[in-house]
């Protein structure tokens, strides 16, 4: 039987919350504190402020075996812990720089209230040098204290949509850290996912048999590096293939086709070569325009990062281009739009190419009507002028354009027979290749695609 750890997360977004679900689902006892008291109300109410699958179902199963709890007393959750692991946001200031004033809030505080020595975990993704930031933070406020702080990094690379799955299968669990001490804790506390063994939430106890999961040892300037460095050669990577789609649709290839052959070449490799509206999410756009910052502040021209992002940015006016070549004048037309979270499996429209869109559309005085599986009621809270469907139906009909902006398996599920008798006219625009250009053309529709022969 192994040892069952105290851990502290301190933030209770996308990451703290799958961090501390897992952690307390591989058997650790978990103690999660968030500074909004209506989201600790939340979850202490046994409901969960965002959706991502599985994680009610680890959350419940932790709570009630006693592994899990939330508590809006910081101090409480600091003490009960012999690792905290770190996981509040860094958004992006104005400038596109990381904005680091959460990070160093929770530092004052755990120096002033920890009572015991502590592991600090860096979760959240920062910018290379946070980890010396903050280990001298806690030790100029923590000077009287008389307890002592190692620090550790240790980014988490787990996707919205598939997080639970991805933390607790992952490629490489990376640790950067100073000391022995700090790599053997992190080593024991990541035991059941290296070894196997936990009580698998996504695969129900029989979970694939994978490449095993690499733990790297790293310093914490590098741990903190690496993540930066992926998130940005994914958005690169994905720039790349939108230019490459931009391509085939002017000399007449099919990206699929391309991008296919391209990917199958084990040093490029088949993922984020998908086309379409772009990337959004509260990640990969904030983390490149971090990455550039650090990189202009360094001495480094990352122009080559500039542009992805710039191409990234084309996605949306390019797509609008063509509904508006398609339908001439987009004022009163009715436009249908399908999908508002940035990707599917996920209720978050943080920089969701959607959200921008419609808001273009709205600018135009076109009428939107729209419909997602989960994410309809954050846009609410954007948007009160569009109109929400029940599904995706009621979004098609008397609609003079249907767009598809984010891949829900739904979507491509839906009853396209009904849907083009029901529209005013039968025209889709498809920003993520979620169909089959000759199956909607043998419908009847008048289908573009991105990147690929109409
Ligand atoms: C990303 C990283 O993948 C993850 O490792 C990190 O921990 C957090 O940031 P996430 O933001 O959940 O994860 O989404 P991801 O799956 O990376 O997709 C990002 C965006 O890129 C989405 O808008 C998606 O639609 C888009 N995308 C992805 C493409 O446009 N084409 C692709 O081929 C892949």
């Amino acid at each position: 039987m192994r040892a069952a750890l105290e851990i502290s997360v301190i933030g209770c977004g996308y990451v703290g919350l799958v961090t501390g679900a897992c952690l307390a689902g591989i058997g650790h006892r978990v103690v999660c504190t968030d500074n909004d008291e209506s989201k600790i109300a939340t979850l202490q109410a046994g409901q969960l402020p965002i959706f991502e699958p599985h994680l009610d179902a680890l959350v419940d199963r932790s709570r009630k075996a006693g592994r899990l709890r939330f508590t809006g007393d910081v101090a409480d959750c600091i003490n009960a812990g012999e690792a905290i692991f770190i996981c509040v946001g860094t958004p992006p200031l104005e400038t596109g720089e990381a904005d680091l004033s959460a990070i160093d809030r929770v530092a004052r505080t755990i120096a002033t209230v920890a009572k015991a020595p502590k592991l600090v975990v860096e979760k959240s993704t920062v910018p290379v040098q946070t980890g010396q930031q903050l280990k001298q933070a806690l030790a100029i406020y923590g000077r009287n204290s008389g307890v002592t702080f190692r620090v550790a990094s240790n980014p988490e690379f787990l996707r919205e949509g598939t997080a639970v799955g991805d933390f607790l299968h992952p490629d490489r669990i990376v640790v950067g850290v100073e000391e022995a001490a700090a790599e053997r804790q992190l080593r024991e506390i990541y035991r059941p996912v290296l070894e196997g063994g936990f009580e698998c939430p996504v695969h129900a106890g029989k979970c694939p048999a994978g490449s095993p999961s690499q733990f790297l040892v790293t310093t914490i300037n590098s741990a903190e590096l690496i993540k930066h460095a992926s998130n940005s050669f994914l958005a690169m990577k994905i720039s790349y293939a939108n230019l490459i789609a931009d391509l085939c649709e002017r000399l007449g290839a099919n990206v699929d086709e391309v991008t296919r052959a391209v990917g199958l070449d084990p040093r490029i490799g088949p993922h984020f070569l998908r086309p379409g509206l772009g990337f959004g999410g509260f990640c990969l756009p904030k983390d490149i325009q971090a990455f550039i910052h650090l990189g202009e502040k360094a001495g480094v021209d990352f122009a080559m990062l500039k542009e992805a992002e710039r191409i990234n940015k084309q996605r949306v006016d390019a797509f609008l281009e063509k509904l508006r070549r398609a339908l001439w004048v987009l004022k009163e037309k009715q436009i249908g739009v399908l999908g508002l979270a940035f990707k599917p499996d996920t209720d978050d429209i943080r920089f969701a190419p959607a959200i921008e869109l419609i808001r273009r559309l709205l600018a135009e005085r076109a009428q939107v009507c729209a419909y997602d599986p989960q994410a309809i009621e954050k846009t609410r809270a954007v948007f009160s002028e569009v109109r929400y469907a029940k599904d995706g139906y009621e979004v098609a009909e008397q609609a003079d354009a249907l767009l598809i902006t984010t891949e829900w398996k739904e979507f491509r599920e839906l009853d396209w027979r009904r849907i083009f008798k029901s529209m005013a006219r039968p025209l889709v625009l498809d920003g993520r290749n979620l169909l089959d250009p000759a199956r909607m053309k043998e419908i009847g529709f008048e289908y573009h695609s991105v990147g690929r022969p109409d």
